[in-house]
């Protein structure tokens, strides 16, 4: 008889539309095999408080698929190999041998880590240390190494082309320049794809340094056609020529990354001093991590959670499923973490904006 498993699953780092629907997957797959799924809560919470670790059943996940956010909780502070000290302010200190010995004391075979680049490096880490670890790739800016696409990316696109075509409107009707910040951290491809979408004049990202005299040229050859408003869409990692990223300071306590954020302002007084146009700046934020998950994200979020359920199956440990159209590959995990899959900048999308008219500011 096939070994009965038990598998452990969590959610690390900012939440992206689709992680309820991997949770379903995973436990419905299991479940068909006759394993076990236990929900660790917020990150790794779980495994230093065993109260925080909750079982996963087909009842327990039943009508999750179309919902945003995760039923298991996320986190980005707190990891297990640098927890903050309880007032030490600013130190952190090594605790993952209680992540390890938990694991072992409750049972578990597998740890699937659903999660980004920082999420996948923890899992990472803990597989040297005798966890078998499988990751699944998570991520609304789609900079994951090693996977064609990561889910919550089409979500997050959709809803920022959404909001670019609703600006276009009161831009056209005042005749003003909107400048709109979307996330995507050191990739540009949310705004590359959702400004291309939307028609937009201009797409910023962290991978073309911008000019903004060039972005102020494009803009005014709307006006020979008859256009008097304009749009341009700004990575919040993108940089002018020269210039470093905007950020909102330090990074938090527990955090190792600083938050970004901003540089739609700062974009937006240039271009207001440089054409004497109305110039508004907007920060989409958080809203594109939020809703349900589109039909592309539920379908690839679910083929994820089935994927590493067969993939642990068939044996294999310490690996990411990654999306390889057609199919669902498991590729080490090693090969892929610390590597930030960044827009070429021969891709047929930059290519196609350039045919289009869309600037970038080079
Ligand atoms: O990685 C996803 C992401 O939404 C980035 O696009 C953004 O820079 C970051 O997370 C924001 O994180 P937080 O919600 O912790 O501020």
């Amino acid at each position: 008889m096939a070994e009965r498993l038990r598998i452990a699953i969590n959610t690390g780092g900012g939440d992206a539309p689709g992680l309820n629907a991997v949770l379903y997957a995973v436990t419905m797959a299991a479940d068909r095999r006759d394993w076990e799924v236990y929900g660790i809560l917020s990150g790794y919470a779980g495994l230093f408080d065993t109260s925080k670790i909750i079982e996963l059943t087909p009842e327990r996940v039943t009508g999750i698929v179309e919902h945003g956010g995760t039923i298991l909780g996320t986190t980005n502070r707190g990891e297990p190999f640098h927890r903050p000290v309880p007032g030490a302010k600013g130190e952190t200190r090594d605790e993952s041998g209680v992540v390890v010995e938990s694991f072992k004391r409750l049972g578990f075979d597998v740890l699937i880590a659903v999660g980004g680049d920082g999420s996948l490096s923890i899992a990472h880490k803990l597989s040297q240390k005798g966890i078998p670890v499988i990751g699944i790739p998570k991520t609304i800016d789609n900079d994951l190494a090693g996977t064609l696409a990561t889910f919550g990316f089409d979500t997050a696109v959709a809803t920022a082309t959404d909001a670019i075509d609703k600006l276009k409107s009161t831009a056209a009707a005042h005749e003003r320049i909107f400048v709109v910040e979307v996330m995507g951290r050191y990739a540009g491809w949310i705004a590359l794809h959702s400004g291309a979408s939307g028609s937009a004049d201009a797409i910023l990202i962290p991978e073309i340094p911008f000019d903004l005299d060039r972005v102020c040229a494009r803009l005014a050859e709307n006006e020979r056609h008859g256009k008097r408003w304009g749009l341009v869409v700004v990575a919040e990692g993108a940089t002018p020529k020269g210039g470093g990223m905007v950020t909102k300071g330090p990074a938090a306590e527990g955090r190792t990354e600083v938050v970004l954020g901003g540089i739609a302002e700062q974009v937006a007084r240039e271009i207001a001093t440089r054409t004497g146009k109305e110039t508004r700046s907007l920060v989409l934020g958080h809203l594109q991590r939020g809703g349900s998950p589109t039909t592309f994200d539920r379908l690839l979020a679910l083929r994820f959670g089935a994927a590493a359920i067969r993939i642990i199956a068939e044996g294999h440990r310490n690996v990411m499923v990654a999306f390889r159209p057609p199919e669902m590959v498991a590729v080490p995990i090693a090969e892929i973490i610390s590597k930030t899959k960044r827009v070429p900048l021969d891709s047929d999308v930059i290519l196609t904006c350039r045919d289009l008219g869309i600037g970038f500011g080079d």
